[in-house]
């Protein structure tokens, strides 16, 4: 009999659901060590508990996420709530000594962050955060590349991430806008997935930032409808990289760049060649190599397909695509087998409280003007 890792759910919001259909459909599409087990979930109340439940295909429902921590039947706590409980939740979920699969970022500060670390490190149990953009199949490829040395010595990165789900002055101040609740604005959201990109897609660590943060629109409205209020942290941001091996690089990030819904996208160029990707046609890679005469090199478009990294468990079909989910459906195999395998899981929440650091790093810079070291935070 195959081996169940039982989970428990907490938050049904956007990713909540993502969470879901991933747990669901992984042992479809691979073959896995164990099966996940859509078990217990959790919401604010007992009668959304309820009814996610029933829609989203788990055993159980709770309106009390401390009950499910602390069940003897769950393996994984699953952590999709809003940033500002991802460390409290997490926390508990360790001292219960449950495994833990969070959303990113990690925590709302560097410090908390390694204080879940330390945490989880002491209790000896797995961690997974969901940067799920590394999944991808052509993003694993061109990871693949850089390390095989194709395109050279690696002398640049540039990377973006920017979207435009902010850009409407009259959208409410939700929690994403507040820094009790976010942390950090669009450097947290979606810049924490550009910066955890550099470091995959390179290999190296970055080491020293050069920042620069904006908020374009200062108030919104409440969400009880009573007047506006003070927007607290970036909808922009920008830095300058440097990496421990000499490598530089830029990166920036939006969350009011109109008309870039999924604007995550990289050039990593070497002294051999090149590499480009936007998320927004996330099937295809560009490649340029400096094999064959001047007059015939230009960048050529490779389009996943099955001889590419985790494409053929979904569809045996060339060119026919991935989509957001699929990435959710990989970072579920690579969860499940790093805990029956006892395998490293990477992003854990060591990996993740670099990438909160490199944020407060850059936000450190832009208020004192200078160059920001990793270690000082
Ligand atoms: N990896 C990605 O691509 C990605 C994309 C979007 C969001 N996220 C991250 O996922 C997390 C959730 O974001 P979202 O967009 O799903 O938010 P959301 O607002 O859509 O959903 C949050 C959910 O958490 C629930 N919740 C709040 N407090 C709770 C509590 N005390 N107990 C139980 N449930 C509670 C809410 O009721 C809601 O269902 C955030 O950390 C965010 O940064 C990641």
């Amino acid at each position: 009999m195959p081996q169940r890792v039982n989970i428990g759910l907490i938050g049904t919001g956007y990713m909540g659901k993502a969470h879901a259909i991933a747990f669901k459909a992984a042992p479809t599409v691979f073959s896995l060590s164990a099966t996940p087990v859509c078990d217990l979930l959790a919401e604010v109340t007992d009668e959304l508990a309820e009814r996610k439940a029933r829609e989203l295909g788990f055993n159980r429902s709770t309106g009390n996420w401390h009950t499910l921590v602390n069940d003897p039947r769950i393996d994984v706590v699953d952590i999709c709530s809003p940033n500002y409980l991802h460390k409290e939740m997490a926390l508990a979920a360790i001292a219960a000594g449950k495994h833990v699969y969070s959303e990113k970022p990690l925590a709302l500060s560097a410090a908390d962050a390694r204080e879940m670390v330390v945490a989880a490190e002491h209790a000896g149990v797995k961690t997974l955060v969901g940067f799920n953009y590394i999944r991808n199949s052509a993003t694993q490829l061109a990871r693949e590349i850089v390390a095989s040395g194709e395109i050279g010595e690696l002398i640049h990165f540039r990377g973006r991430h920017n979207e435009d789900y902010l850009s409407d002055p009259t959208l409410p101040h939700g929690w994403r806008t507040k820094r009790m609740t976010a942390g950090a604005g669009a450097l947290g959201d979606v810049g924490s997935h550009i910066l955890n990109m550099a470091e995959y897609l390179t290999g190296q660590q970055i080491s020293d930032v050069f920042g620069q943060l904006q908020t374009i629109i200062p108030e919104r409205p409440l969400e009880n409808g009573e007047g506006t209020g003070e927007v607290e942290n970036d909808d922009h941001a920008q830095a300058l990289l440097r990496f421990e091996s000499g490598l530089i690089g830029n990166m920036e990030t939006s969350r009011v760049a109109s008309g870039r819904k999924m604007g995550l996208a990289y050039t990593l160029t070497g002294t051999k060649g090149a590499i480009v990707f936007d998320q927004e046609r996330m099937s295809e890679l560009q490649l340029y190599t400096q094999a064959g005469p001047q007059a015939r090199r230009g960048f050529k478009t490779i389009l996943m397909g099955p001889e590419h990294p985790d494409y053929v468990a979904f569809s045996p079909a060339a060119g026919h695509g991935l989509g957001y989910n699929d990435q959710k459906i990989i970072e579920v195999r690579d969860l499940i087998e790093g805990i029956v395998g006892n395998k490293a899981l990477y992003p854990n929440f060591r990996d993740a409280w670099r990438t909160n650091a490199l944020i407060e790093a850059i936000e450190r810079s832009h208020a004192e003007g200078r160059w920001v070291h990793i270690n000082e935070m």
